[in-house]
């Protein structure tokens, strides 16, 4: 019998092979996150961890478990774990690749349509009374047929949303970590981002890279909010070189409701949900939970996260 510790109640069926396999699960129950000091008392004499990207995984939190021989994300995102802090520590991390995938693609292409069409600005002047009649030149968006969309992170998300571009007779580049961004930016209408956050790519899409792009590009972000430089962000929808911007992911998460970004002019914003769909989240518990009966077992984990020097 080992103690596994689940950051967050997950109403999904996996979780019952915890307890079936006859392990001791401790689930936080709060609609929030367990705050720190919640998180520290819990993850004593834990041997097991299934954790949120909500958790920030740190060598001071390992030091309160030092039973603990598996660290398993429910997200395909590591960067709130501090691998090598579980590393030197001989703590294996496992993180949910593939399943969210389709679903994280198909959200990135619905903010790319909904950014370059206007749909927020239309239904919000529907709801507002703002609608009188047909309009000729009123909610001009931009042609995504054949315009060029840039993919930042050349990873399995990217390629979802190359294979979805090309449905909608775009031209798609694609910028993998040895790639000239900015050289690619300077073709690009759209840009949508799927870099993991690693120390490398932090504010990788920065006032520079952002004047790089064509006047009246469009951004799209559904990676982590952290690989965007927000301020250059807000600063380029005002001054217009930017068209919209469309964002999964901010920095911080929640972002506060005075934070000037929210001010700024074409921006769309929706609270990290690349992964809600249904199937994609009941497919990454199956993957958290056998990468916990793995990792206390002893054994190699089946879905290991990559080590962020690897490709993205
Ligand atoms: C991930 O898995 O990293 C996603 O951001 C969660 O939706």
């Amino acid at each position: 019998m080992a103690r596994v510790l689940v950051t967050r109640r997950l109403p999904f069926a996996a979780l019952d092979r915890l307890a079936a396999e006859g392990h001791e699960v401790t689930v936080c129950d709060g609609e929030l996150p367990p705050d720190r000091a919640t998180l520290e008392r819990a993850i004593a004499g834990a041997d097991g961890l299934l954790c949120m990207l909500t958790e920030r995984v740190d060598a001071a939190l390992l030091d309160h478990a030092p039973q603990l021989r598996v660290v398993a994300n429910y997200a395909v995102g590591v960067d709130n774990i501090d691998l090598a802090a579980c590393a030197a520590r001989g703590i294996p991390v496992g993180n949910t690749p593939d399943v969210l995938t389709a679903a994280t693609a198909d959200l990135a292409f619905a903010l790319l349509l909904a950014a370059a069409r206007r749909l927020a600005e239309g239904e919000r002047a529907i709801r507002e009374g703002d609608w009188h009649t047909w309009v000729p030149d009123r909610w001009l968006g931009a042609d995504v047929h054949g315009a060029t969309l840039v993919i930042v992170g050349a990873g399995r998300i990217g390629e979802a949303v190359a294979r979805r571009a090309a449905g909608f007779d775009m031209r798609v580049l694609r910028v993998g970590r040895s790639d000239d961004l900015h050289a690619a930016l300077g073709q690009a209408d759209f840009v949508s981002v799927h870099t993991p956050l690693t120390p490398a790519t932090r504010h990788l899409i920065d006032a520079a890279a952002l004047a790089a792009c064509r006047p009246g590009a469009i951004l799209v972000n559904t990676a982590r909010g952290g690989v965007v430089d927000q301020v250059a962000v807000a600063a380029a929808l005002r001054s217009g070189h930017l068209a919209a911007a469309a964002l999964d992911v901010m920095d911080p998460e929640p972002l506060p409701p005075d934070d000037p970004l929210l001010d700024a002019p074409n921006l769309l914003v929706v609270p990290h949900i690349g992964s809600a769909t249904r199937g994609a989240r009941e497919q990454m518990a199956e993957l958290a939970v056998a990468n916990v009966l793995a990792g206390i077992a002893g054994e190699p984990l089946p879905h290991p996260a990559p080590s962020p020097t690897l490709p993205d």
